[in-house]
């Protein structure tokens, strides 16, 4: 994830995307929400295996303008204008580690973990009984922290795969709502 200084742009399809598609591209079920959609890459191809998906974001810009379009697009944080409990719920988390969120799209605030705190207290509730959040963060925030996050909150959650890049080593955690 490179820090960008527009902050109503489009985030641009980049590795974190591609190292979520991976993954969720042997996914399947009835019912997917991608939170944080944002060009929508992700949340298309979430319809390929999914019968029933969602994409959010908090930016209403980005969702008008979508570069890979879908159906059912909501403006909201996290799931908060969702009555719903998804198979699959996934988020290539703004993770940044900053003191101040300057980009909506990359910031995390203080420990990248202040706007996935904020994610993750809007999804929990929204996850099936055996349904799975996959969500991406970094060595560059205290990935830890939201893993213990994830685990107080009832989601067995463990690393199920890391990838080394120039600056940081992405991380990959899958949460399974017990
Ligand atoms: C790292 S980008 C990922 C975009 C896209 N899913 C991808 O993987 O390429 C994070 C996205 O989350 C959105 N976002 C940030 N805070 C959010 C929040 N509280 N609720 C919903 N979406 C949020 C941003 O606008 C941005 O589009």
């Amino acid at each position: 994830m490179q820090k960008k200084f527009v902050i109503n742009d489009e985030y641009k399809p980049a590795e974190d995307t591609f190292f979520l598609a991976d993954y969720i591209e042997k996914e399947k079920g009835t019912s997917a929400l991608d939170v944080g959609s944002g060009s929508g890459y992700l949340t298309q191809l979430l319809c390929k295996n999914f019968s029933f998906v969602i994409g959010t974001d908090i930016n209403f810009q980005v969702l008008k303008t979508q570069t890979y379009k879908t159906s059912n697009l909501i403006c909201c944080n996290g799931a908060d204008a969702i009555n719903y409990k998804f198979d699959l719920i996934i988020c290539n988390l703004p993770y940044l580690a900053t003191e101040e969120i300057i980009d909506i799209a990359t910031d995390g605030g203080k420990e990248g973990f202040q706007i996935p705190k904020q994610i993750f207290d809007s999804v929990f509730d929204k996850i099936k009984s055996q349904g799975k959040f996959l969500f991406v963060t970094s060595s560059l925030s205290n990935y830890q922290k939201l893993i213990d996050y994830a685990q107080k909150f009832g989601l067995d959650s463990k690393i199920i795969a890391k990838k080394k890049l120039f600056f940081e080593e992405l991380i990959l955690v899958e949460s399974v709502k017990i």
